[in-house]
């Protein structure tokens, strides 16, 4: 078999980049391997995000700039998959003629045929068919389809696992509900025998993924009996091995006390955890249709802070929501100096196809959204400071990433904080390795230290 180069460039959020390694995994079989340059590629494949308007104007413009590969060699293959594709279909052709095919998000795994039809000359048409029938195969099926090695990726400590697929949510400014389709949970069998071919492959870190984590099990049948997250999250703490697990994302509405409760209960269950609120006021929440309130949303923080007082709680907030006023704003900002997030991803506003909010009046100017977004930013780098001087003079437990800036090795705390420290010359650092490291410098976005020579 002819062995080909393929660059696969991931953008949007960590379930894209799942699928991104996944999408490597069905290639192999065909002779593609990853390589680094894009220029040397025989297969480019953007893999690609919708959730904001800039996002999807970073793909069209890659694409823009890829019809000159394509004119200097015309045996390149150009591919896109992920939300975009979903999102565009037939109007990503008809805009870039240059490219040979478009993938919607439940159809990646029809790649191999798609590009075996490409290798014998046909054209195709998008596949973007949300079928409901759609499963995640654990990693043994596909390298048992393609007998071949599980992955031709550098063994990595840190790995995802997609648990589910879709979201049934509907936040009315969100597009995810029509680009990923409607929630589907995988069954808890698969689940665990893809954690446990990750960890016997090296990773001590895992990631739960899902948009939702916190509705797993509740939409279709995935075990012989009702499986709550929560579960689910028990039995993949069993699992030998399992340095650090973590879990992303979840919606407040679904966050119960039993899961709240596994944060005091499971070891390896980081203290760090996500929860996006998007607004301080009810009426926003209302309009944006989150199904909670502030005053629950703070209750939960409480219920989290009781569990694990050390929790790092990060959030994401969306300024300028249509019809969002001052007072509107000034109660997000209420919001971030009473719970004092830990991080935060903060976005303006942006219309999205398909989803309710682009057709509601009272639309946010971009002015505005600009100094609400500003604000908001400059006021969550002070708390994340003053958060992150508080590690000083502690010792954290660190796991070992790589290289970092200025010579200094790289690590994680489990709180997620970056750690940076000098190594020393006696002692080699492997990635994944968990070290401890003394705090004695803290910005806004890391931590540094100096390794201590105790083990653990
Ligand atoms: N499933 C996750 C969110 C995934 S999208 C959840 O429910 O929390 C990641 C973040 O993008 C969202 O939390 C939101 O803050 C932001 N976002 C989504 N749609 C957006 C839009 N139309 N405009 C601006 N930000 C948006
Ligand atoms: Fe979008 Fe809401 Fe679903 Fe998250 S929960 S993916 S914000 S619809
Ligand atoms: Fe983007 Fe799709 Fe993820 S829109 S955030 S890549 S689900």
């Amino acid at each position: 078999m002819k062995q080909r180069n393929l660059y696969i460039k991931t953008f949007g959020c960590q379930m894209n980049e799942r699928d991104s390694e996944i999408i490597e995994q069905l290639l192999l079989p065909m002779g593609f391997l990853p390589v680094a340059d894009m220029g040397k590629a025989d297969l480019i494949l953007l893999n690609t995000c919708s959730i904001r308007a800039k996002a999807e104007q970073k793909v069209y413009s890659l694409l823009g700039q890829l019809r000159q590969y394509k004119l200097s060699n015309p045996r390149l293959l150009i591919g896109v998959a992920g939300c975009v594709a979903q999102q565009e279909g037939m109007r990503i052709q008809q805009k870039m003629p240059h490219v040979d095919l478009v993938v919607g998000t439940q159809q990646m795994y029809s790649l191999p045929e798609l590009i075996g039809r490409l290798d014998n000359g046909q054209s195709l048409k998008p596949r973007i068919d949300l079928d409901p029938c759609f499963r995640i195969p654990a990693l043994r099926e596909i390298s048992a389809a393609g007998k071949q090695p599980p992955s031709p990726a550098p063994r990595s400590f840190k790995k995802f696992v997609t648990i589910m697929q879709g979201c049934n949510n509907f936040c009315s400014y969100c597009v995810v509900p029509h680009t990923r389709g409607r929630e589907i949970s995988r069954p808890v069998a698969d689940i665990l025998d893809e954690v446990r071919s990750r960890v016997e492959a090296g990773a001590t870190d895992i990631t739960l993924l899902g948009q939702n984590v916190n509705s797993y099990g509740q939409t279709n049948q995935v075990a012989d009996h009702p499986v709550t997250f929560a579960d689910l999250l028990r039995q993949v703490a069993e699992i030998p091995g399992i340095r650090r697990l973590r879990f992303t994302t979840s919606n407040p509405k679904d966050l119960t006390d039993e899961l709240m409760r596994c944060f005091a209960e499971i070891p390896i269950l980081c203290p760090h955890f996500h929860l996006p609120v998007q607004s301080g006021s009810d009426r926003i929440l209302a309009a944006m249709n989150r199904k909670y309130t502030v005053a629950d949303y703070l209750d939960r923080v409480a219920g989290l802070r009781r569990y694990r007082p050390d929790l790092a709680l990060g959030t994401d907030i969306i300024v300028g929501f249509p019809g969002e006023t001052d007072t509107d704003f000034e109660q997000t900002m209420a919001l971030l100096e009473e719970v004092r997030f830990h991080s935060s991803f903060s976005f303006k506003y942006s219309d999205r196809p398909g989803a309710r909010s682009s057709s509601f009046d009272n639309k946010v100017s971009e002015r505005v959204k600009s100094e609400r977004l500003t604000r908001f930013q400059k006021r969550q780098d002070e708390i994340s400071l003053a958060r992150n001087k508080e590690y000083l003079e502690s010792t954290v437990e660190t796991m070992v990433e790589g290289e970092g800036k200025n010579g200094l090795v790289q690590g994680r705390s489990a709180t997620n904080h970056l750690v940076h420290f000098p190594g020393t010359a006696e002692r080699a650092l492997r990635p994944g390795e968990v070290v401890l490291v003394r705090i004695d410098g803290a910005g806004q976005h890391s931590l540094t230290g100096t390794l201590l020579n105790e083990k653990i």
